[in-house]
């Protein structure tokens, strides 16, 4: 039985003159994990934006977990609780340089939840065991890696406990041998059936992981479905150049199993 976590209609949204979403609809069902590729101003991080409000659509509506937002109506109560059901990864993991990665990763359950501090740190710890930080949990973020970086940001989201986990393009800050990691940690969390919706040029993890992939291309949804038929097997002209460019650039071994 469908049962959408996340459902945008008809989203839209220009800079001026340059419409960039032009009438997005997407619908993520409960523990679906989705994969957006597309090239680059496409619009792929405005329209995970739109959805918690980081940019307000100029059209159409966002429904998480059954709470409706229509996008030019959004009263401030509106854009926290949809912020509160979704949480957002950033490529530059976005931690206080001055907290340490405990400290972060709990900010937004004593903030955004009002938890006591002894029982966010509690879950706090815990949630940093679950990325493999437990060891640096009294660190500051400049004593880590950037995928240990990246890792505390996807502790701090997880903690959260969203219905919805954004990604935006979560490995493209790090050294090569940094990617792994986080998305090995990435798949881990897909795996306990949350819900998620993935911006990556990582065509090996996407097959692996996704459901579900949606190709963007110039403020659209060109074509969506399955890993194994739209990476293998794209309808559209624009799919399968893309396609054919970055596979070419990474060579063709993501396609070799
Ligand atoms: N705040 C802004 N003001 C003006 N233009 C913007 C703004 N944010 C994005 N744009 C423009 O919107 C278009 C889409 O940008 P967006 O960042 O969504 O693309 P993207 O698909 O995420 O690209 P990339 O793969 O490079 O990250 C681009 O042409 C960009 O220049
Ligand atoms: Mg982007």
């Amino acid at each position: 039985m469908s049962n959408p976590m996340l459902q945008l209609r008809d989203i839209h949204k220009a800079f001026g003159t340059q419409h960039v979403l032009k009438g997005i609809n997407l619908t993520v069902e409960k523990g679906e994990v989705v994969v957006i590729l597309g090239p680059s101003g496409s619009g792929k991080t405005t329209l995970l934006r739109t959805v918690n409000f980081l940019e307000k659509a100029d059209r159409g509506s966002i429904t998480a977990n059954q709470f409706t937002v229509e996008c030019l109506d959004a009263k401030k109560q509106d854009v926290l609780m949809l912020r509160r059901k979704t949480a957002m990864v950033f490529q530059n993991y976005n931690l206080f340089a001055n907290k340490t990665i405990l400290e972060n990763v709990m900010e937004g359950l004593i903030i955004v939840k009002k938890i006591k501090k002894k029982i966010a740190e509690k879950k706090g710890l815990e949630v940093l065991d679950k990325v493999g930080l437990a060891d640096k949990a009294n660190a500051y973020p400049n004593q880590l890696s950037g995928g240990q970086q990246q890792r505390a940001g996807i502790a701090r989201a997880i903690l959260l406990n969203p219905d919805v986990i954004l990604f935006d393009e979560p490995t493209s800050a790090l050294d090569p041998e940094l990617v792994g990691e986080v998305l090995t940690t990435i798949k881990k969390i897909a795996q306990t059936g949350v819900t998620m919706v993935v911006v990556t040029h990582e065509v090996s993890f996407a097959k692996e992981v996704a459901n579900r992939i949606v190709f963007m291309a110039d403020g659209n949804i060109v074509e969506q479905g399955p890993p194994e038929k739209l990476l293998v097997n794209p309808e559209k002209e624009r799919t399968k150049q893309f396609l054919s460019r970055i596979t070419s650039e990474k060579g063709s071994t993501d396609f070799s199993n």
